[in-house]
């Protein structure tokens, strides 16, 4: 059985996304947020959204309406006590995020379901502020939720394994492509995209490169459409910065480039230049690390059977955009030379070669 209603606390960038998503594929939504201001964003986003739709002839007027139409706003928390799901997007604060579920306890009936967007918090931590963390999991939509079809559902300590699999099924029937992950730092896609910029910063510190070398060379490497740099510039560099830090747990590897963590927390963007040029030596040097990057956490998650490489390739390719996925690159370039290309980190940090490293050439299999 899906969820018929759904409640979506937090009315901001992610909250509005994931509510536009539901609502166009005809499930009820009530979206709430603290002050009315903040609510009339969301709500306004969700119109906007459907009213471009209409106007570029995507769908036809009525239907346009008729998505707006699922969406009921609120900034009474009682408005959701009849959603058989809830989907926390508030801010990422661990204790703004447990004095909320504390507060649902009461609101919402035993038989509901609550579920976070967090990006980085554990979600078995964050089970525990709720009353059955049988029924608590992470729905990790991506930006745009609107459009992005990626959702990391992820798996808590103590979620009821036949709750996930609902869960996997209602983001499928709701044009979502579920990707099923353990409550691991990064699930399955920040887990290496984000080393992976963090690696293009480390490159432009060291000078090997400059940041439209790198965006170059990435392109032609990795098979994407735009480079670490001006990826990193989409998603805001602070962010990557927060992204970064909450990886530090999995190991040296994961520390965080100088210049991310010296600008830390201040709006800023990476100049990229026009000047994309660079000689054979300093393209390959940026090649083997950029790889090396992706390459290394993604045969640890596997090790750790975070997710499958069927799955962590889909969500690279349709989150991200990668041409060639890391497990299908992977199984194309052959052990020995992801052995090559990955000894740069298991050297450099003194971390151990991942086991699955004996399965590359079949790692999709
Ligand atoms: N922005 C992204 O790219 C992105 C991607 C995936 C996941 N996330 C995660 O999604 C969550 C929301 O992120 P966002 O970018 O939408 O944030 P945001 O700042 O755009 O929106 C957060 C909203 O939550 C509301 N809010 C805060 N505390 C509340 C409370 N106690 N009750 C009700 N509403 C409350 C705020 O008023 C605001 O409207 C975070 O956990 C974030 O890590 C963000």
């Amino acid at each position: 059985m899906s969820f018929q209603k759904v409640g979506i606390i937090g009315a901001g960038t992610m909250g509005s996304g994931i509510a536009t998503s539901l609502a166009g594929q005809g499930v009820d939504v009530t979206l709430v947020d603290m002050t009315d201001a903040a609510l009339e964003r969301g709500m306004g986003a969700v119109k906007k959204f459907y009213d471009r739709a209409a106007e570029k002839g995507k769908m036809s007027a009525d239907d346009a309406a008729a998505a707006v139409a699922k969406v009921e706003g609120a900034t009474d928390f009682q408005a959701v006590a009849d959603c058989d799901l809830v989907i926390e997007a508030v801010f990422e604060e661990f204790s703004v995020k447990e004095t909320l579920y504390k507060k649902l306890n009461a609101i919402l009936p035993d038989s509901a379901v609550l579920a976070t967007n967090t990006s980085a918090l554990k979600v078995s931590e964050l089970a525990e502020a709720y009353k059955d963390t049988s029924r608590f999991l992470g729905l990790h939509y991506f930006n745009p939720a609107a459009i992005n079809p990626i959702v990391e559902v992820v798996r808590g300590e103590k979620t009821d394994p036949a709750l996930f699999d609902r869960a996997l099924e209602f983001c499928r029937k709701t044009g979502k492509k579920p990707i099923a992950c353990k409550d691991h730092y990064g699930f399955a896609i920040n887990r290496f995209f984000v080393p992976y910029g963090n690696e293009a910063v480390r490159l432009m510190d060291e000078g090997v490169g400059t940041p439209a070398q790198i965006d170059r060379v990435a392109r032609e490497c990795m098979e994407v459409a735009a480079g670490p740099f001006m990826v990193m510039n989409l998603v805001k560099p602070k962010i990557m910065y927060h992204a970064q830090n909450n990886l530090g747990p999995h190991g040296a590897f994961y520390a965080i480039a100088d210049t991310l963590k010296t600008r830390g927390d201040s709006d800023y963007e990476f100049e990229i230049g026009e000047d994309a040029s660079g000689d054979e030596a300093a393209d390959q040097k940026i090649a083997d690390r950029l790889r090396a990057a992706v390459f290394f956490p993604v045969l640890q998650e596997l090790d750790e059977d975070v997710a499958s490489a069927a799955d962590i390739d889909m969500g690279a390719a349709l989150a991200l955009r990668f041409g060639k996925a890391p497990c299908e690159l992977m199984d194309a370039l052959g052990r020995d030379e992801v052995r090559r290309i990955v000894a740069h980190v298991t050297e450099t940090y003194d971390h151990a070669m991942p086991a699955s490293l004996e399965r590359v050439g079949r790692l999709r299999d």
